[in-house]
């Protein structure tokens, strides 16, 4: 089974799983990236069940339009019931490394007001320490050379994405070579330092739910319990 394959897998099986959470008022919040791709396929058959979706990102928006389902500015909607988003890497805690994309902080601001936040991908996106994909911190232009100097100290290795600018106009420099023990502290440091907008980690707000698909089907995890429903952890 390809990547796409499971891609897919995870998005129906997230369908089925916020179906029930449905209902005419209901608005969703739509995530970035190739398996939130996936989720928009498998919701637009059903987008006469709710009200609409806040985006994570102006491409998932003009997808979301396209499939005709209507999207909200996030200042109009004071409730965002489920977020279904992607990731580039997770841990048994939930907690996420997000951003390959380049929305971070639109992701992060979705997950922030949403109720329960689903997280869909791959299994090969289960580690037992984050780091090892380069974590993404959006910073403002002017500060990105400060930005990266700190990341030094902080013993990462930080690397400009050349040639991408965000939805919000800012920069991202990816982080290197630091596996990262602590995400809760790790985030707030990053958070601290003068011209950073957000960073990559999603721990202080984890997802809800992981659900991973592998070969021999989707697995869902939650905070509440780590162990799949077949006993296994990741
Ligand atoms: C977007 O900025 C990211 O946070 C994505 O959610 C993440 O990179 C996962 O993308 P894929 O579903 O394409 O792997």
């Amino acid at each position: 089974m390809n990547q796409d394959q499971l891609k897919q897998n995870v998005a129906e099986a997230a369908l089925k799983y916020i179906l029930p959470d449905l209902h005419a008022d209901t608005i969703i919040g739509v995530g970035t990236g190739s398996t939130a791709n996936k989720f928009i396929e498998a919701l637009a058959p059903h987008k006469s069940r709710f009200l609409g979706a806040v985006a994570s990102s102006d491409a998932t928006a003009e997808l979301l339009r396209a499939a005709g389902i209507e999207v909200f500015d996030l200042n109009q909607v004071t409730q965002i019931a489920v977020y279904v988003d992607g990731a580039d890497e997770a841990n048994k805690k939930l907690h996420l490394i997000k951003g390959g994309g380049a929305a971070l902080t639109r992701e992060k601001i979705v997950a922030a007001v949403a109720k329960k936040f689903v997280c869909i991908a791959d299994s090969s996106k289960g580690v037992e320490v984050l780091g090892r994909f380069p974590l993404p911190v959006e910073v403002i232009p002017m500060a990105r050379s400060y930005v990266a100097r700190e990341i030094v100290a902080l013993g990462g290795n930080p690397v400009w994405r050349e040639g991408v600018t965000t939805d919000n106009g800012n920069q991202i420099i990816d982080i290197h070579d630091m596996a990262i023990e602590d995400p809760e502290a790790l985030e707030q440091t990053l958070n601290d330092i003068v011209g950073v907008v957000s960073n990559g980690l999603f721990a202080r707000r984890p997802a809800d739910v992981l659900m991973l698909a592998s070969a021999e089907g989707v697995k869902t995890f939650s905070t509440m319990n780590t162990v799949s429903q077949d006993g296994n952890y990741f």
